[in-house]
């Protein structure tokens, strides 16, 4: 979401090849995790075993709401860098490089969220179900589907990071743009197919979610708009002087 004399600035800081072993051993770590905990807390076996484990059920909950967490820092911080908020703090080309990090930390814990609830015997989804969007009859099928096309649409913003070069700026910055649809395709699929949505901390969560985003957003339109009307004449900056020479 920066600007594209900002997008040119900053390159992207993870190469296809570690985006991808990250996204694989992330996933590969939660899931080994979750096998073999119960080897050493024989509680949790109880939890994961059984006629109807609750474990997984939990797991998914929680890791949907750090997922969308980090969707929520990587917009925020998006919008930091083409607002000039992030020049403030922690200045812009870092603000770029967390971006893109916890982009792909949320994708992997969103592959986590889906891929777990495979183990809930009262959802009862198949692999099958779980990719084919609005195919998940037995548990509201539209809103987990409009969350499996915000999934796939992330996987796609993501993607596109490294064939930047490829696919031209324009369409690059047009998908990037995405993020906005992607970010409302999650928050209204966790609200309208999540069990905490009736808490008062869950809908405090996405009240201050969504409303900080909106801010930012704002605020943005508004230095945008001021720029554009009052343009500022910037003086390129002096070369610096040269180092005296000893004599
Ligand atoms: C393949 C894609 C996805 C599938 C199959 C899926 C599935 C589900 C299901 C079945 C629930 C209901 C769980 C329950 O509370 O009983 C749920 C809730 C939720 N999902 Fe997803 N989801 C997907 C993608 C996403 C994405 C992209 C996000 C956002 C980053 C997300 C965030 C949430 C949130 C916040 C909840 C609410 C959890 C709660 O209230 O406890 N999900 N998801």
């Amino acid at each position: 979401m920066a600007t594209p004399s900002e997008q040119v600035e900053y390159e992207s800081s993870v190469n296809l090849q570690s985006f991808l072993v990250f996204l694989v051993s992330m996933t590969v770590g939660l899931l080994v995790a979750v096998l073999l905990l119960p080897a050493w807390l024989p509680n949790m076996a109880f939890s994961l075993g059984g006629d109807a484990p609750k474990a997984y059920w939990y797991l998914s909950r929680a890791t949907a709401f750090v997922a969308l967490s980090l969707l929520w820092l990587s917009m925020a911080l998006g919008l930091s860098i083409t607002n000039k908020m992030a020049r403030l703090w922690p200045g812009a080309p870092a603000a770029f490089a967390i971006h893109e990090y916890v982009s792909l930390l949320g994708l992997a814990f969103t592959i986590f969220h889906a891929i777990v609830i495979l183990g809930d015997h009262y959802i009862n989804f198949t692999l099958l179900q779980l990719l084919i969007p609005f195919s998940t009859t037995a548990y509201r099928p539209f809103w987990v589907g409009m969350g499996q096309i915000g999934f796939y649409a992330w996987a796609i913003i993501a993607t596109t990071f490294y064939i930047r070069p490829v696919i031209g700026q324009k369409s690059w910055r047009f998908l990037h743009y995405g993020s906005f649809g992607m970010y409302l395709l999650g928050i209204f699929h966790g609200i309208f197919s999540g069990t905490d949505t009736p808490t008062v901390w869950a809908q405090n969560y996405y009240w201050y979610s969504a409303g900080s985003l909106i801010f930012l957003l704002m605020y943005r339109i508004l230095v945008s708009t001021i720029e554009k009307f009052f343009p500022q004449n910037k003086k390129p900056t002096p070369p610096p002087a040269p180092r005296p020479t000893q004599g």
